[in-house]
């Protein structure tokens, strides 16, 4: 019998796919459970976009569109950067993809070279190793805690650098932390791997989903040679939709359209005319209302995860997630997060991902909870989870 090849061996499942299965098989016996352990928001697609799917089809736009995407959204998302950022983006550094993991494979595959490494903050999103495996690449994994606001600077950049390294992979807002990198770290990160001869890629999928007033510099902003990632998944909340974009500097157009070409012909049509209604001013308020909304339950969420002894000393400033350090919740029954998790899901009916799912530093003390879910459940949740703790 044939084995799976060894690059797939290596990839980890996520260990949120089986909570989740776990819970929705206690659903299935009549449980109630809260769910904070899903990555995506709650809402639907705003309706603009769905009517501009609908009229998309109606129309038959049914076909592949070009490799590296409609003109017409690549010159909308380029306008995005002038309207969001003042910057001046030229359409054709603009790439369509399937999501941000569509970005992410076409990035790796166009930068990172056989046994050549990619570095990444633990904790971080699983999947970017995962990528990197794949390729046949290596990753360089630098610890990020709360000491540097669980992002990495100039100086963890500069020490974990090595003649193996070729890329810097960052994500502000970050998954799992929600902390976010203000534009004189980018500058001194950029100025890092400039001084390197390597390549800066900044995951800016959050962006958009920023509180406090405060809005994410994007990277473009202070080095122009850098990569961007970027989807139509998180802020837009088009998911499922599996839309997202590069912005590259000129040289790299050509050999990620040969690869997008090759790997996946074009990003879905459909998706494509739809994503043209997310700027429009009618759905942009709708999305702002949203934002809006996660940003209440963020401070709710944080108040209320204090109050029961979870320790948060990088409070999230952006994304969805708060990466809660659970040490004082600890005990013999319970030893780690997963121990954790599983008895909050099994004893008090919350479903929460603990931090081994993104990486090793210090995930046995850490849990994240996503608030993509309505303010009274996540009310229920922080009561289901004190009356466990007074309990157990
Ligand atoms: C940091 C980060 N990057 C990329 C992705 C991939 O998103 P998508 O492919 O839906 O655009 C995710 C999804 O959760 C994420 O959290």
């Amino acid at each position: 019998m044939l084995e799976p090849a060894g690059r797939a061996a290596q990839i980890e499942p996520f260990r949120v796919m089986s909570l989740l299965a776990e819970a929705r098989q206690l659903e299935g016996e009549g449980r109630d459970i809260v769910h904070m352990e899903v990555g995506e928001p709650d809402f639907i697609t705003a309706t603009p976009i769905i009517q501009a799917g609908i009229e998309a089809l109606q129309a038959g736009h049914t076909h592949y569109t070009a490799a590296t995407g409609l003109p017409q959204l690549r010159q909308a998302i380029a306008d995005w950067y002038g309207h969001n950022y003042q910057l001046d983006i030229a359409a054709n550094r603009v790439i369509v993809t399937p999501g941000a993991s569509g970005a992410l494979l076409l990035a790796f595959g166009a930068l990172l070279e056989r046994d050549r490494q990619v570095m990444l903050a633990d904790p971080g999103y699983p999947c970017n190793r995962h990528f990197a495996r794949f390729i046949e690449g290596r990753v360089n994994t630098a610890n990020v805690d709360a000491s540097s606001n669980f992002q990495l600077n100039a100086t963890l950049v500069a020490k974990h650098w090595n003649q193996q390294t070729d890329l810097l992979l960052l994500a502000s807002p970050s998954n799992p932390t929600g902390t976010v990198l203000e534009q004189n770290q980018l500058a001194q990160i950029a100025e890092q791997v400039r001084q390197r001869d390597g390549q800066l890629i900044v995951d800016e999928i959050y962006h958009g989903l920023t509180y406090d007033g405060f809005v994410a510099p994007t990277v473009l902003s202070v080095d122009e040679g850098a990569i961007v990632i970027n989807s139509f998944s998180k802020f837009f909340g088009m998911t499922g939709w599996r839309l997202g974009w590069l912005v590259v500097p000129e040289r790299w157009v050509a050999v990620m359209d040969k690869l997008a070409q090759n790997l996946f012909l074009a990003a879905p049509t459909v998706a494509q005319h739809a994503a043209l209604a997310a700027f429009q001013p009618e759905t942009l308020q709708i999305l702002e209302q949203r934002r809006q909304a996660f940003e209440q339950r963020r401070d709710h969420l944080l108040l209320g995860l204090k109050r029961l002894g979870f320790i948060i000393d990088s409070p999230p400033r952006g994304a969805f997630y708060i990466y809660a350090d659970c040490s004082a919740l600890l005990d013999k029954e319970t030893p780690d997060s997963i121990q954790l998790c599983q008895r909050l899901l099994h004893e008090a009916g919350v479903a929460v991902t603990p931090g081994v799912d993104f990486g090793q530093h210090g995930a046995a003390h850490h849990c994240r909870f996503a608030y993509t879910n309505e303010l009274n459940r996540l009310d229920e949740a922080l009561i289901r989870i004190g009356d466990w703790l007074q309990q157990r």
